[in-house]
């Protein structure tokens, strides 16, 4: 179908964490995209499930609402409803999945269920112009959020296989980690990157983990920054005041160091030379110049994925639920949220 009018509108829903969200495609192109984030959670350092679902539940009507409005049209044109089945959250999903079933029945239109890492990786093909470039494949995307971190081979929209993952924190989480022994506020990884920018990255130097295949680990790095700051602040209250630029950078190149070289790794071992990324991660300045100095130099093509498309939202959804739907790969209304839902 060439002509934009012709395709389906997808409307996606994503609740798996702490992001209330919306957005209605037409085709692959974003025709409006509404997000809610949970302040509540910067209280506790961390997202609290309980206070997730339950300010999803707030959310959610006027969230779609704003969807709706936003892109000019009526509930009726809809085609079909697809949503987060997992993994995430239980009680955020749950929000979500109930939602997008109870309004898929309402307007009698197709409930298309959505895994939240395969809705990452498909968020590098949301048009916003038209005449964005898209990946081609076979293509290996570095996915990095705050509760995953894997290289996946993708053959096509729905021909994944995970070559690597971490086998203990993801990446996300060990910024937000890291950033709380800092005390800087929660998701650290946006305050460290723009701390990082001015640091010298060089200044402290922290340990890579030795973990055989393409498999990461984040948990070593995470307590060796944590003993390193406890020592220092022993002998100086104010090390991190004085300090916090410096180690926000130095933390941020281990962080992307381990990424690279498994990334690399798998660059030589598979042949493919043709590379995205995604996930909130994937939004970290210093990640991105790095991957384009490699890109230059081992002559790859990259794919960078604009960035209000990398942390959680529902273009995602909605763009996955656009190819499910070319394929007829509907779901009924007695599908379950899966917290721990793979790829
Ligand atoms: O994909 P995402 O929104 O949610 C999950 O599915 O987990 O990722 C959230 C993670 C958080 O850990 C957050 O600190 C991290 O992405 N993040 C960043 C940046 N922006 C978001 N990490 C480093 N640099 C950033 N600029
Ligand atoms: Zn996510």
């Amino acid at each position: 179908m060439t002509n934009d009018n012709l395709q389906p509108i997808i409307l996606g829903i994503e609740s798996s964490c702490d992001d209330t969200s919306a957005a209605i495609v037409r085709g692959t192109h974003l025709l409006s995209s509404a997000i809610a984030s949970q302040k509540v959670h910067e209280l506790w350092g961390g997202v609290v499930p309980e206070l997730a679902s339950r300010a999803h539940q707030q959310n959610i009507v006027p969230v779609v609402d704003a969807a709706f409005k936003q892109a000019n049209i009526r509930k009726e044109d809809v085609n079909a409803i697809a949503f987060t089945r997992g993994p995430g959250l239980m009680g955020s999903l749950l929000v979500g999945t109930s939602f997008a079933k109870s309004m898929a029945i309402a307007l009698n239109v197709p409930l298309i269920e959505v895994n939240h890492m395969q809705g990452h990786i498909l968020a590098n093909f949301v048009d916003e112009k038209g005449d964005e470039k898209k990946p081609e494949f076979p293509f290996l995307c570095l996915t990095v959020s705050g509760g995953h971190t894997q290289i996946v081979r993708v053959d096509g929209y729905f021909s994944m296989t995970v070559l690597g993952q971490t086998i203990d924190d993801a990446a996300g989480e060990a910024f937000d980690k890291i950033g709380k022994v800092l005390s800087l506020p929660y998701p650290a990884g946006p305050h460290i990157d723009a701390k990082a920018k001015v640091g010298n990255k060089d200044a402290f130097v922290f340990s890579r983990p030795d973990v055989k295949g393409l498999d990461f680990s984040f948990s070593g790095l995470k307590t060796n920054v944590l003993y390193f700051i406890e020592k220092k602040v022993r002998e100086n209250p104010d090390f991190i005041a004085e300090n916090m630029d410096d180690i926000c950078a130095s933390v941020q190149y281990t962080i992307i160091d381990i990424l690279l070289r498994k990334l690399k790794k798998a660059i030589k071992e598979t042949g493919i030379t043709s590379v995205a990324i995604a996930g909130g991660v994937s939004a970290n300045s210093g990640l991105r110049c790095a991957l384009t100095e490699m890109a230059e130099k081992q002559h790859l093509t990259l794919h960078l994925p604009s960035l209000k498309f990398t942390t959680d939202n529902a273009a995602m959804i909605a763009v996955t639920g656009y190819f499910k739907y070319l394929k007829n790969d509907f779901t009924d209304a007695t599908v379950m949220a899966s917290a721990r839902y793979s790829l």
